[in-house]
């Protein structure tokens, strides 16, 4: 068994759904990203289940994945987006995405990503200062509009997360900060470009647990209380993204567990009326990929064994990053079959950096030419690619069933420099 249940051993070989994933290295290549469509139905499936009969609406945190083409599955299952810029918002408008849908998120929103929001007709604008509300009411007015807001309020709770993924702390640079919310709500509600329509926070991501949610739930519950007394009434409240997913051994909450338990409280406290938005990212698309490498050499040193691998950290950075694990299979050996005297190797690439490692310390039976597949790659690998060291990236295939799409082609290595120029 794997982590990722779409990604698994058939006749010893490791398969994404039908397809194994010897023959997508020997006809696509590799390093490879490789997603399965199945599991992105399963994982939204997990999300429309626990909504069912209630207002809910799930916008895909679209930073974890916005391959046109995970974006227009999404879409066609009814998902909004969560979006924190203007080439997020193309992303969408190219899937044919309902800007009705769409949430903006981020701290440094600038003129012309509020413009073209605005143009398009977004769902509401999550403003994180004083500062951007102004602009914000100023560009609307500009153009003769109103727009739609949220606060992001930052509630001071601690998601027990990664401190470089965890937003919702009093010294993060995300949000208002709940005290002061009351004041700028009331800001808002005198600039007649604005339409107060909800309240919005987001403290972290890869949370396994569901009481740092509710932690939130309750103090924004406290703030819509006060701003309702003050006659400004919340239309919907966003919870954000967060919702982790099993890496190695986590039992992360699911979604129905998190809905189940804000339903309750928000009818405890009679607020059933709200609708909640969710913008989960990980939890739609993490195990949904996995990254295809070919092991070049292997370097045994007195200190280390060394696989060195053909994917890199530029192709996954979590790793060095976040000091994050993936799970590492070899595609062609399951991890129960392996011999008891296995080698541990550190999984490292071809970069000229120490940090460029994608694994430590694994246990490998593994020879030049294998391949292996670095788990959990279907969020925050790509997006966060780049091409350090002229290294084109990799291309992304969806598999379907048996079959397969080649969503983005293998940069090539002329195309990585096509647009500069030497001096004249
Ligand atoms: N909403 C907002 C406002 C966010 O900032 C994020 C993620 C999400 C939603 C989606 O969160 P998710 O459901 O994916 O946890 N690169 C890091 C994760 C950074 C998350 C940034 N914000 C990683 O690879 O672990």
């Amino acid at each position: 068994m794997t982590v990722a249940p779409h990604f698994s051993f058939k006749n010893e070989t490791l398969h994404a759904e039908d397809v194994p994933l010897t023959t997508l290295a020997r006809e696509l290549g590799t390093p490879l990203y490789v997603y399965s469509r199945k599991a992105l139905h399963d994982a939204w499936g997990a999300y429309s289940e626990a909504a069912k009969g209630r207002d809910v609406l799930v916008c895909f945190g679209m930073k974890a994945n916005s391959n046109l083409a995970v974006l227009s599955e999404f879409h066609k299952l009814g998902s909004g987006f969560d979006i924190v810029s203007g080439g997020e918002l193309a992303r969408v408008l190219a899937v044919g995405g309902d800007p009705g849908k769409v949430v903006f998120s981020g701290v440094g929103k600038q003129a012309w990503e509020m413009r073209d929001a605005l143009q398009a007709g977004v769902k509401c604008f999550n403003v994180e200062s004083e500062a951007e509300l102004e602009l914000l009411a100023h560009v609307a007015a500009q153009m003769n509009k109103v727009a739609p807001v949220s606060l992001r309020v930052n509630p001071d709770v601690d998601a027990h997360t990664h401190p470089y993924i965890s937003t919702g702390l009093k010294e993060n640079k995300f949000g208002i900060a709940i005290e002061d919310a009351p004041a700028v709500y009331q800001r808002a509600a005198q600039l007649k470009s604005l339409e107060v329509v909800g309240v919005d926070c987001h403290i972290g991501s890869q949370i396994t647990e569901v009481d740092p949610y509710l932690d939130a739930l309750e103090k924004l519950l406290d703030l819509i209380d006060t701003l309702a007394a003050a006659g400004t009434h919340i239309k919907h409240l966003d919870l954000g993204g967060g919702i982790g997913i099993r890496y190695t051994d986590e039992t992360p909450l699911t979604p129905k567990m998190l809905l189940d338990a804000v339903f309750e409280r928000l009818e405890a406290r009679g607020l059933g009326h709200l609708q909640i938005v969710l913008e989960p990212g990980r939890s739609l698309v993490g195990n949904a990929g996995v990254l295809l490498t070919q092991v070049q050499y292997l370097k045994h040193t007195e200190a280390k064994n060394f696989a060195i691998v053909d994917a890199a950290m530029n192709d996954l950075l979590r790793p060095t990053l976040y000091d994050a694990w993936h799970s590492v299979e070899q595609v062609g050996q399951a991890a129960e079959n392996r011999p008891a005297d296995a080698k541990t190797y550190d999984v490292v690439g071809p970069i000229c950096e120490s940090g460029d490692w994608l694994a430590r310390d694994r246990k490998l039976d593994v020879q030049q030419g294998d391949l292996l597949a670095i788990m959990s790659a279907g969020a925050y690998a790509f997006t966060m690619a780049s091409q350090y060291n002229t290294r084109p990236r990799p291309a992304e295939v969806m598999v379907d069933g048996s079959n397969y799409h080649v969503v983005r082609p293998r940069e090539t290595l002329k195309s990585l420099f096509a647009d500069e120029k030497p001096l004249p």
